[in-house]
């Protein structure tokens, strides 16, 4: 039963190497958008948009800035932890062709979100559930989904025109892929591997 969304699920990887340079098509782009819109939320505060990117010159604008906060990242690691870094692609901007960048309006569902008064962080977490349909709706598709966070805020909301209060949560390289891989590149590379669901499981209490 519903043995294709475990399929699916098993199958998502965050790609960044495997992009084929086609776009994705647009009623494709829609569908996964549509599953991304369909996430639970809040008090149905529905507090995600997404702003599809596709202008090379943004792509690359983009690209140009991500490679700085890459370079930063690398030179503040232990020389040990830099060698292992150093192989490891963390974007494919340009290669994916879109660009997608989910934001968050804390805002949005007025100021009596039904559910949020207790646990304010609630909002964005669901935005973040409607990142992870788009993730799983895409991956059905056999298209790519790459999670970008080496970027200031401000930046990217200067580039893509934020307004006030929204604020920018992923940029998400989104495009057709040759392949997924059956391992995470953090753990191909030896970065970090994936914890033993026994370790993450606790009864009753933690520890
Ligand atoms: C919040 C978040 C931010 C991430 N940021 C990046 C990133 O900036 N660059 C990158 O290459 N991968 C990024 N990733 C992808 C993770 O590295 C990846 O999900 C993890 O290594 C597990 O691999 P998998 O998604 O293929 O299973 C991010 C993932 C999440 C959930």
């Amino acid at each position: 039963m519903g043995s294709e969304v475990y399929e699916v699920i098993r199958r998502r990887r965050d790609v960044r190497a495997e992009f084929t340079g086609e776009v994705v098509e647009d009623a494709a782009l829609w569908r996964i958008l549509d599953a991304a819109h369909r996430a639970p939320s809040v008090g149905n505060s529905q507090p995600w948009d997404f702003v599809v990117v596709r202008e090379r010159a943004t792509l690359e604008r983009f690209a140009a800035h991500v490679a700085e906060k890459r370079i930063e990242f690398r030179d503040a690691l232990p020389p040990e932890r830099a060698r292992t870094f150093e192989p490891i692609k963390i974007e494919g901007i340009v290669e994916s062709g879109t660009g997608i960048v989910v934001t968050h309006d804390d805002g949005r569902g007025g100021p009596q979100v039904l559910g949020r008064a207790t646990v304010p962080e609630t909002g964005l977490y669901s935005t973040i559930l409607a990142i992870q349909n788009l993730w799983l709706a895409a991956t059905a598709e056999h298209i790519g989904v790459g999670w970008v966070s080496f970027y200031d805020a401000g930046y990217l909301t200067e580039l893509v025109g934020l307004p006030p209060g929204i604020r920018p949560v992923a940029w998400l390289c989104v495009g057709p892929v040759h392949t997924f891989q059956d391992t995470p590149d953090l753990e191909r590379f030896g970065w970090r591997s994936r914890r033993p669901l026994t370790d993450a499981v606790h009864w009753e209490r933690f520890g």
